[in-house]
């Protein structure tokens, strides 16, 4: 069984309403599950009648709940990044850290950033203590680009690597041309450079995030009837695809009937299986309805990923 799973696709399509019902299930039957909202507009705790904070909630027997603070993770991140800084270019004294950090505040990747350390966080401590850890995602726009940062800030990293490679080699050939050079300051060695290491450093923490993504994650969309959010499903699995995430199934949520709207996501959709849950005319007002949801065959094919 996969360790965690995410629900993806277009707002309102019931990727909260989905998750909590899986997560809610699969503990009834014996498991232990952990669900967490990565969504700023939070309304997990609403489904439950429960209200969640960052750290864990009971939301019945093996169920707990987190909801992420996000404007937290973006704080500790714009925080580390200022140790960082400091540490780095502690000879630098006419570097502006406030006026730095301001910026990077509202610059792109900070939010992005900010989710991936919440998760590599949820990932390592709460991995052990649950057999499943159910996400529910924020807008598409975000879960794309945050599922997106790894493979892409690796390519960044792994340029800025090997060019701090040329940079050591370069040192090291001065060296041995003049021992005795002055304008050979700092390491030479990659296990001594202070940049290098900070830089695979970087790289193992993103490369740890990506394998989670590609290897330990279910990735499912969730669909509606209706041609908007099947574009949008559609959209998913092409941005995903290009960033070698594969997304494991299709759930087709709201359905009035096992009819052609199936057909018509099956063929939108062909490899993946599709799962079909069906609309209920009096809506999802509890923890109760959760159970009424059929989510049986999407349940099952979580549980049989391993
Ligand atoms: N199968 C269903 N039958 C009836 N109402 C549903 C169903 N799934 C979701 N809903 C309702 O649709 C609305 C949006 O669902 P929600 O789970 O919040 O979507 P999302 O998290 O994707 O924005 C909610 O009012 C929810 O109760
Ligand atoms: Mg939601």
């Amino acid at each position: 069984m996969k360790k965690l799973a995410f629900f993806l696709g277009k707002g309102g399509v019931g990727k909260t309403t989905i998750s909590s019902s899986v997560a809610s299930q699969i503990s009834r039957e014996g498991r232990k599950v952990l669900i967490v909202s990565l969504d700023p507009a939070h309304n997990l705790g609403d489904v439950f009648g429960a209200r969640l904070t960052d750290a864990r909630t009971s939301l019945g027997p093996r169920l707990d709940g987190i909801e992420i603070d996000l404007a937290a993770w973006v704080s500790r991140y714009l925080k580390e990044s200022r140790e960082e800084i400091r540490e780095n270019y502690r000879y630098h004294a006419t570097i502006n850290l406030d006026s730095y950090i301001n910026i990077l505040k509202y610059s792109p990747g900070t939010e992005e950033y900010a989710v991936l350390w919440a998760i590599e966080h949820i990932h390592r401590e709460h991995r052990e203590d649950y057999d499943l850890i159910v996400f529910d995602t924020p807008p598409t726009a975000l879960t794309l680009r945050f599922l997106a940062m790894p493979s892409i800030s690796l390519m960044w990293v792994r340029e800025l690597t090997g060019m701090r490679e040329k940079i050591l080699e370069k040192r090291q050939t001065v060296l041995r041309l003049n021992p005795e050079a002055s304008v050979v300051r700092g390491a030479v060695k990659k296990d001594e450079d202070r940049i290098y290491s900070r830089l695979s450093g970087i790289r193992s923490r993103l490369t740890g995030l990506h394998r989670i993504f590609q290897e330990e994650s279910y990735l499912t969309v969730v669909v509606n009837p209706d041609d908007l959010s099947l574009a949008e499903a559609l959209r998913i699995r092409h941005e995903l695809e290009k960033l070698e995430v594969r997304i494991d199934s299709v759930c087709l949520n709201k359905a009035p009937d096992e009819g052609a709207c199936k057909e018509k996501v099956e063929d939108s959709f062909r490899r993946f299986p599709v799962f079909t849950s069906f609309h209920l005319p009096d809506g999802v007002r509890g923890a109760e309805d959760l159970a009424r949801i059929d989510v049986e065959d999407l349940k099952n094919d979580l549980i049989g990923r391993t």
